[in-house]
C-alpha cells in the first residue's frame, strides 16, 4: 500500500513512517520545509506551503490511503500570532488537501483518509467521561481549534472519502512530548505536581497509536475515535508514576496554579485541563494495546 503522510517529519509521523516502512508500505509525505524534501529507499518527499495554498499534486499518485496529522504545535506561548498560527496551519492544510483530491476529478486510487485531531475538543471536567457522541462546543480556545479543524476534515467525506477523525490525547514517547520536559526534573527528584493534581490525564503510548492508525485503515475504520489508553490517571499520578518509573524520589509539594500560569500564560491550560476521555469505541473494535497501564508504558519508554 501507498501512504501520504502530512507531518511525517514531526513526533508520531516520524514513528509512523517508520512503522509503515517496517511493514513493507511505500511513503510519500508532505512538507513545509523545503530542505526536508527527500527521496530515500520507499519515502519519498513533496514541499506544501498551505498558508500560500501551494501543493505538488504529484504527491497523491498511487496513494491508498491519507494520514494527516501536520499543524503547527499548541505547545508554544499562546499569543495572538501563535493562535492564529495554531488554528490557521490545521484549517489551510486540511482545506489545500481537500481541494487538492477534488482538482484530480475522480482520477486517483485514494480510498481512506486518518486525521489527526485532538481530546481539546472536550471542556475540562472533573465529571465527565468523554465518549465519542459529545457533542462539542465552542467555549475555549482549544475547542475552537478543535472544532474548525474537525469541520475542514469533514471535506474528506464530502470528497468521498471513508474518514477516520483520531482524538488524540497525551502522547508518550521517548523524546519530546508530554514525558520531554517532565524528565529532567523528576531526574533530580523535582517532579511535582501542577496545581492540585487532581485533573485527569488521558494519555497514550505512540506505539498503540501508530498501532491505532495502521489498524483504522487496515480494518476500514470509519467516523470518530478517542486515542487514549483504556486508563487516563490524575496528573499527580501521573508525576508520581514517572517518578516511579525513573527510581527517583518524590516529595515536593505541587507547584501552584498561579505560578505556572505567570510562567507560560494561557497555555498553562493544557495541564490544568481536566479530560478522562474513553477507548471504548476502540475496543469495541477489538483493538489491542500494547501499552494500556501507565507505569509499564513510561518503562518501555526510558
Ligand atoms: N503529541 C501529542 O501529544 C498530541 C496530542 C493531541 C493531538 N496531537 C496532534 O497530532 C498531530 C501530530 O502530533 P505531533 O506531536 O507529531 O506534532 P509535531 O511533532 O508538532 O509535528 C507536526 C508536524 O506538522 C507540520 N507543521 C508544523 N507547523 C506547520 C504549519 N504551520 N503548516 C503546515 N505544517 C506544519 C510539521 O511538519 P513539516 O515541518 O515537515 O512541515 C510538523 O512535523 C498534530 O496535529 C497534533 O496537534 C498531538
Amino acid at each position: 500500500m501507498k501512504l501520504l503522510i502530512t507531518g511525517a517529519t514531526g513526533l508520531v509521523g516520524s514513528i509512523l513512517a517508520q512503522k509503515a516502512l517496517s511493514l513493507g508500505h511505500e511513503i510519500h509525505f508532505l512538507t513545509s520545509q523545503k530542505t526536508k524534501v527527500i527521496q530515500e529507499g520507499k519515502m519519498k518527499g513533496y514541499y506544501w506551503n498551505p498558508s500560500l495554498n501551494e501543493l505538488d499534486l504529484a504527491c497523491f499518485e498511487g496513494v491508498d490511503a491519507i494520514v494527516h496529522l501536520a499543524g503547527a504545535s499548541i505547545s508554544q506561548r499562546w499569543t495572538k500570532k501563535n493562535k492564529e498560527e495554531i488554528s490557521l496551519s490545521r484549517i489551510n492544510g486540511t482545506r489545500l488537501l481537500v481541494d487538492g483530491i477534488r482538482q484530480l476529478d475522480g482520477k486517483h486510487q485514494i480510498k481512506q483518509v486518518v486525521a489527526a485531531s485532538a481530546i481539546g475538543i472536550y471542556p475540562s471536567s472533573f465529571e465527565m467521561i468523554y465518549t465519542e457522541d459529545y457533542l462539542p462546543k465552542r467555549s475555549s480556545f482549544l475547542e475552537e481549534v478543535v472544532m474548525d479543524w474537525e469541520q475542514e476534515e469533514d471535506g474528506f467525506s464530502s470528497a468521498g472519502l471513508q474518514l477516520v477523525k483520531l482524538r488524540i490525547g497525551l502522547v508518550l514517547t521517548e523524546t519530546g512530548g508530554v514525558l520531554g520536559p517532565l524528565k529532567t526534573p523528576t531526574w533530580f527528584g523535582l517532579g511535582a505536581a501542577f496545581g492540585n493534581g487532581e485533573q485527569t490525564q488521558s494519555w497514550i503510548h505512540v506505539d498503540d497509536l501508530v498501532g491505532m492508525i495502521m489498524t483504522a485503515i487496515d480494518k476500514k475504520w470509519e467516523g470518530v475515535f478517542n486515542a487514549v489508553s483504556p486508563n487516563p490517571v490524575s496528573q499527580k499520578e501521573f508525576t508520581k508514576t514517572l517518578a516511579k518509573a525513573m527510581r527517583r524520589i518524590y516529595f515536593l509539594p505541587p507547584i501552584p496554579k498561579l505560578f505556572i500560569r505567570l510562567v507560560v500564560g494561557e497555555m498553562s491550560t493544557l495541564v490544568f485541563n481536566s479530560q478522562n476521555v474513553c477507548a471504548e469505541k476502540a475496543l469495541k473494535e477489538g483493538f489491542v494495546f500494547i501499552h494500556p497501564e501507565l507505569l509499564p508504558a513510561i518503562k518501555s519508554l526510558l
